[in-house]
């Protein structure tokens, strides 16, 4: 094998049998990441996607990132419609999470979503319990693979009642606990 396609396993060992995909999906899913309801409209009703990949890009101008899989209605959408939202979920939002990330079922959001939002204030439908929801027109749109990473023009910005952040590692859901003061000190 050449060295390209040899795979840390364990600190110091190589593994020459060990796939690197399979090694590389491992190691992600240690990465503790904060999760997302990635929303749109279809047929003119709330859409959303669960989503961790997503970054900030730039603040001047304010750009963001996600990553969706090509092949997802939401994927669809966003580049029928140009425009994308995304609700940075709180623990309270664990539900959601759980219902837009099911594979292959329809996930209209309405029941998820907030009731009252102030007119006019986000053109993406708005998670309950997310702890801030960035509205977006796309900027650009870049295949990757069996992604498409959409750069998001930031247009508004919402935040909501400060809730415990919704964490994602491990195939599974976290809260957050806060250190202790010791532990704080970088
Ligand atoms: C915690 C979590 C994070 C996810 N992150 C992403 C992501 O960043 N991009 C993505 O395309 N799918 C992600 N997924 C998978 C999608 O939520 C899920 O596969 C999707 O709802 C399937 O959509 P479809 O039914 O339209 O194919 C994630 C799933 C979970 C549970």
């Amino acid at each position: 094998m050449s060295a390209a396609g040899r795979s840390l396993h364990a600190v110091d060992a190589i593994v020459e049998d060990a796939r690197v995909d399979v090694l590389f999906r491992q190691a992600m899913g240690r990465l503790a990441s904060g999760v997302v309801i990635v929303t749109c409209y279809v047929d003119d009703r709330p859409w959303g996607i669960t989503a961790t990949a997503c970054c900030s890009i730039s603040v001047d101008p304010p750009l963001l990132l996600v990553s969706l899989k090509s092949s997802t209605v939401s994927a669809s959408a966003i580049q029928r419609t140009g425009r994308f939202g995304v609700s940075l979920l709180g623990a309270r939002a664990l539900d959601a999470a759980k219902f837009a990330s099911r594979p292959g079922q329809p996930k209209f959001i309405d029941d998820y979503c907030t009731p009252c939002e102030p007119e006019g204030a986000s053109a993406t439908p708005i998670v309950r319990h997310a702890a801030a929801h960035v509205d977006c027109a796309v900027n650009q749109a870049h295949p990757a693979a069996d992604h498409l990473l959409f750069i998001g023009e930031v247009h508004a910005v919402l935040l909501q009642s400060a809730d415990r952040p919704l964490v994602y590692c491990s195939q599974s859901y976290h809260g957050l606990d806060a250190l202790g003061e010791q532990e704080q000190r970088s």
